[in-house]
């Protein structure tokens, strides 16, 4: 592949699939989430109210670029990425009963390998967990921890049904640090949708899943998850959504409540650069605060890849410029030659054990 990409090659940690036995999962479905055909386009219905619009726009256009392998290393070549660990997308199995989702779990984590094992040493991947049920989920990252190009799993915000801080989670957690696997907390529901509708689909995303990440992830912390996991490999999407700004308030709000349950041995933002975060912040001050907070070792360049496709036809996908790629090496640029290196590539390289770039 080219290598003349400023900065050099990449390897982005953060880039969706939709393996194979999940697009008929979801092609079988008679509720949301559900892949539709509306006027020969498929269409991917995850909203709730998405049912009850029969219209030819509803939901997102779903093709090829989010299961075929070929495309997404013809992305990575456009975009100078050597290597992708590549996560299932948004729903996961959040709507499956635990019972239900165990060996559906199975068989997806077998289609992410497949599908990274076919990528010449330029695929890794995380697989997807039957979270309903915690002790399930735990057995299944045992196994994902067997397969050779999977390095952890995705995650929700939801949990169990009642949050990350859900003492009942710890089976997951225990799994994960024992296996040393990471965990990769993404939003999908975004938080408080009521007050952001109105503007398509801007607010939702461009707040709503931040909030809702920041939110989880506080959850975990202020519940003690890391006190009791101390070796708890925990990735968080979006630069760690508004987490880092944040994280100063969170600590004065809860020494400042007399009454607060939180029995924590640090403050919760000590807790931070225990975590590793992708470098989907879109500007360079938000980088500079995530690297002052945690220190550049814990921050890896992402896409997010194959959501916000540029506006072309589906056949120029494959050879158009994407903004995401773009506009996240830009912000790394502003860093420094050091930094820029070590999140576009280094980091991922010694945190997800890729001993090589091919
Ligand atoms: N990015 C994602 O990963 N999921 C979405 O649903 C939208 C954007
Ligand atoms: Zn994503």
């Amino acid at each position: 592949m080219k290598t003349g990409f400023s900065g050099g090659l990449a390897i982005d940690v953060h880039s969706h699939v939709y393996p194979g036995r999940y697009v008929s999962l979801l092609r079988a479905r008679d509720a949301v989430p559900r892949i539709v055909t509306r006027d020969g386009q498929d269409r991917m219905l995850i909203l709730p109210g998405e049912d009850a619009d029969a219209s030819t726009s509803v939901g997102r256009p779903i093709g090829s670029e989010y299961w075929d392998g070929a495309r997404k290393l013809l992305f990575m070549d456009r975009h100078g990425i050597a290597v992708s660990v590549v996560s299932p997308a948004n729903p996961w199995l959040d709507f499956l009963p635990g019972a239900e989702a165990g060996p559906v779990a199975t068989e997806i984590n077998e289609d992410m390998e497949a599908f990274c094992a076919a990528g010449a040493g330029r695929l890794y991947g995380l697989g997807l967990l039957p979270v309903r049920d915690p002790v399930a989920a735990a057995s299944e990252l045992q196994r994902i921890g067997r397969l050779p190009h999977l390095r952890g799993a995705v995650i929700g915000s939801t949990g169990a049904g009642k949050g990350l801080d859900d003492p009942a989670l710890d089976p997951v957690w225990a799994a994960a640090e024992r296996e040393g696997l990471m965990i990769f907390v993404h939003p999908h529901y975004g938080l408080g949708n009521e007050a952001l509708a109105g503007y398509g689909h801007a607010m939702p995303l461009a707040l709503g899943f931040p909030f809702e990440t920041t939110a989880a992830v506080a959850r975990l912390v202020l519940g003690g998850a890391f006190d009791r996991f101390p070796g708890l490999r925990l990735m968080v999407a979006h630069a760690g959504g508004v987490l880092p700004y944040l994280a100063a308030r969170l600590d004065a709000c809860v020494a400042g409540d007399a009454h607060s349950p939180v029995r924590l041995r640090h403050q919760p933002s000590a807790y931070l650069p225990q975590m590793y975060f992708d470098a989907i912040g879109y500007q360079a001050p938000t980088l500079a605060l995530l690297i002052s907070l945690v220190g550049a070792d814990r921050i890896m360049f992402g896409t997010d890849h194959p959501f916000f496709p540029p506006h072309v036809g589906n056949a120029e996908l494959d050879t158009a410029e994407w903004h995401s790629p773009v506009a996240h090496r830009a912000v790394l640029r502003e860093l420094g030659s050091e930094v820029e290196a070590a999140i576009l590539r280094g980091n991922a390289m010694t945190i997800f054990g890729i001993d090589r770039i091919p």
